[in-house]
């Protein structure tokens, strides 16, 4: 089986419902996150999956997460709602292996900042028809590496950012374990 990393800064909804879709295909290593009271290392928890956190000098600085994704025999690295840039040792390490998922059309509503509420609070505020979710390979700039996959949703005049955001989740939850599967297991 596959050794799988996650990383996730936040509630971790997708980061669960991928290893609950996924568990029996691929072998979930750690969760990994920056944020010490992120809901998502609960969830870890509940799922038996370890976890670490770390902090900017760990990730920027040193090659301390690099160390723990090489010791663990890392095939794949998933981004599950993970906002800082993958700096260029853990890059190198694993060309075209880092999947992030981004809840807009990217490139619309991508760059740094653009995250969770602020994307559909924007996409809200400029009257946009559609929105969706973007599955994407990982580079060195924000939301900018090879798309592998979108889907859309629509957003009506009568839409609020959460209307929006339940939606864009939906899609998340069908398609990004999907995603996942294809690419790491053909
Ligand atoms: C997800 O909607 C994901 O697309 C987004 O953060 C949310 C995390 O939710 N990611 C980004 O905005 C990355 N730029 P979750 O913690 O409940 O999975």
């Amino acid at each position: 089986m596959k050794n799988i990393v996650i990383f996730a800064s936040g509630s971790g909804s997708n980061a669960e419902n991928i290893i609950e879709r996924l568990k029996d295909k691929v072998n979930f290593t750690l969760i990994l996150s920056n944020k010490r009271d992120a809901y998502v290392l609960q969830r870890a928890e509940k799922l038996k999956i370890p976890t670490v956190v770390f902090d900017r000098k760990n990730f920027y600085e040193s090659d301390d997460v690099l160390k723990i994704l090489i010791d663990l025999q890392t095939d794949f690295v998933v981004l599950a709602g993970f906002l800082w840039l993958v700096p260029n040792n853990i890059l190198r390490a694993f060309p075209n292996k880092i999947i992030n998922i981004h809840p807009a059309l990217l490139p619309k509503y991508g760059g740094k900042g653009m995250y969770g509420e602020r994307v559909h609070k924007a996409v809200v505020e400029n009257c946009e028809t559609e929105s969706g979710i973007t599955i994407h390979l990982v580079n060195e700039k924000y939301d900018e590496g090879q798309v592998l996959f979108q889907a859309k949703c629509p957003v009506f005049p009568t839409d609020s950012p959460d209307d929006v955001a339940h939606k864009v989740h939906e899609l998340e939850y069908k398609y990004f374990p999907e995603v996942i599967e294809k690419l790491i297991l053909t």
